[in-house]
């Protein structure tokens, strides 16, 4: 029986406190635990991980340009709460199997405070990882206000880590948004949507085999042997049940206004093609990186993995209604297969009142904020990318990025710190991959179809497409589509060093499709420094 949908309010994560200051700056300790938290009225409590305890994380709301530090705590158990593949690539056989790594999505950043793969530390610090160790990270918070994320990155196992509760919102704000009249306070609302499974009493359900369905059986079986590969393991999770800060089907009580919602996708896998029931237009104002230069209005949303949408709905003409917020995108996307049963094709449902408390005073303001636009005549190099579908030694399906794993040397993608490069995409796979890069927001500067040849990927078949009016700000995040080049240009740096960048499939991410690259020595950036651009206070990006 499914679970009944609507029956449970909208939580919103709570706002995260310091609890003290390094220098002028704020200290926050954020601690891992693995609780019991009720995801639905008839579900019983599920065992999840939660950053201080709570799925998901509590919020940071940070300012521009005022540093922080945090101290990631890991004080979740040392077996894992699900299955682990200890041969899937990178999950370290000898190292106990709850390693963690946070990392800030977005984020302009040092390496060492980025939650590399290969950072990752055990329970109080008892085994870590070979790289970038750091205690204590320190956020510059040097960048466009906007929805950021953060979330679990350990090597090999950031799909299951990110599963058992471990992501959460981390929103920066400055002077000139606030002053821009946007809906605010309780009308701006953060919705972070994912799909889980559940067994009949109530614990998480992650599949060991590409069977998407739990087995109806009371307890989770015990975990497959540590040592022996799958014969074949998850090429993406599809959970049967979707949640929305936490909940199962939520809904949430909403005054005929205008609200803003910044909606994330936070799932493995699955990705969401939302509209409103109603019928009712909404207007978009921005993304990953940011507000966007005008606001657009759209009818529908598609959000892979780690995208965002900051979006302004009005419910004015909506009073005693009941809206659904809907779903009806294929997975696997685009080419469907997996079914997309009636339950997956509601996320949450919004209950307008009948009258306002206070009158709606906020504004869509016709400019947003100051975009500058990458030129590609700015681009000292164009790379050639290509997403792959190979074979692992198990025979299992593998996804790979230029048809290399992870800690294969050498380092192919090494831009020098402060210059421009083109980023070609390639994929010659069935899929779309939504496609991240750590440290950079970037552009999208179009999408073109070619053979889908591996051998021959630079034939172009058809011209280049612009991406579509809500993908025209800064984004981290990019869908490459199968049979398509798709283009992207970013200034990188402004710091040095190696960062990851990948599939944001958290299954194709773990099970192969990431790869280190390194931004090299040029020149040297004060990353809070503007470098003259066409937007005065908009230093790199
Ligand atoms: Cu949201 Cu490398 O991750
Ligand atoms: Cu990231
Ligand atoms: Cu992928």
């Amino acid at each position: 029986m499914p679970l009944k949908k609507f029956v449970d309010a909208l939580p919103l994560p709570s706002v995260l406190r310091p609890v003290g200051h390094i220098g002028s700056a704020p200290y926050y300790e954020v601690k891992m635990k693995q609780v019991k938290q009720k995801l639905h009225r008839d579900l019983p409590p599920t065992t999840v991980w939660g950053y201080n305890g709570m799925y998901p994380g509590p919020t940071f709301e940070v300012r521009r340009e005022h540093p922080i530090f945090v101290k990631w705590i890991n004080k979740l158990p040392f077996e894992h709460l699900l299955p682990v593949d200890r041969t899937v690539h990178g999950a370290h056989p000898d190292q106990p199997s709850v390693r963690t790594v946070v990392h800030l999505h977005g984020a302009r950043i040092r390496p060492e405070n980025d939650g590399y793969p290969e950072a990752w530390f055990t329970r109080d610090f008892k085994n870590v990882g070979p790289k970038f160790l750091q205690k204590i990270y320190y956020y510059p918070n040097c960048q466009r206000p906007t929805t950021l994320w953060y979330h679990d990155h350990a090597l090999g196992i950031t799909r299951l880590n990110v599963y058992a509760g471990l992501a959460g919102f981390y929103l920066i704000r400055d002077e000139e948004e606030d002053r821009l009249n946007l809906p605010k306070g309780k009308f701006e609302v953060p919705l972070v949507i994912q799909d889980r499974s559940f067994y009949p009493n109530g614990e998480l359900f992650y599949p060991t085999q590409p069977n998407h369905e739990p087995p109806p059986a009371p307890q989770p079986p015990p975990p497959i042997d540590p040592n022996l590969p799958n014969p074949s393991i998850v090429p993406e999770f599809f959970g049967n049940t979707l949640l929305v800060n936490g909940k199962v089907w939520p809904y949430l009580e909403v005054e005929p206004r205008k609200y803003r919602f910044r909606i994330l996708n936070g799932s493995d896998a699955r990705f969401y093609h939302i509209r409103l029931n109603s019928g009712q237009n909404f207007v978009q104002i921005g993304t990953e990186g940011g507000l966007f230069e005008k606001p657009v209005t759209v009818s529908d949303i598609l959000l892979a993995p780690a995208e965002r949408a900051d979006i302004i709905v009005d419910f004015s003409d909506h009073a005693n209604q009941n809206i659904i917020l809907t779903n009806d995108a294929p997975t696997p996307f685009p080419g469907g297969g997996v079914p997309l049963t009636p339950d997956l094709m509601q996320i949450m449902e919004f209950r307008v009142k009948s009258r306002v408390s206070k009158p709606d005073k906020s504004t869509i303001p016709p400019i947003l904020s100051c975009l500058e636009h990458l030129d590609p005549a700015q681009a000292v190099t164009v790379r050639r990318n290509t997403l792959i579908e190979s074979t692992d030694e198990f025979g299992r399906p593998l996804l790979l990025l230029n048809n290399l794993r992870w800690d294969d040397m050498p380092l192919t993608e090494t831009p020098y710190n402060g210059t421009v490069e083109i980023w070609e995409l390639f994929n010659t796979t069935a899929d779309t991959h939504p496609i991240h890069l750590h440290l950079v927001q970037f552009q999208i500067l179009d999408r073109a179809p070619f053979t889908g040849d591996p051998n021959s990927p630079d034939v172009i078949i058809g011209a280049p497409q612009p991406p579509d009016p809500n993908e025209m700000g800064w984004k981290d995040t990019v869908r490459a589509n199968p049979g398509e080049v798709t283009r992207i240009i970013a200034r990188f740096g402004p710091f040095t060093g190696i960062y990851p960048w990948h599939c944001h499939i958290l299954e194709h991410e773990d099970h192969d499709m990431m790869r280190p690259y390194e931004v090299l020595n040029n020149h040297n950036f004060d990353p809070c420094e503007p470098i003259p651009g066409v937007c005065p206070d908009d230093s790199f990006s």
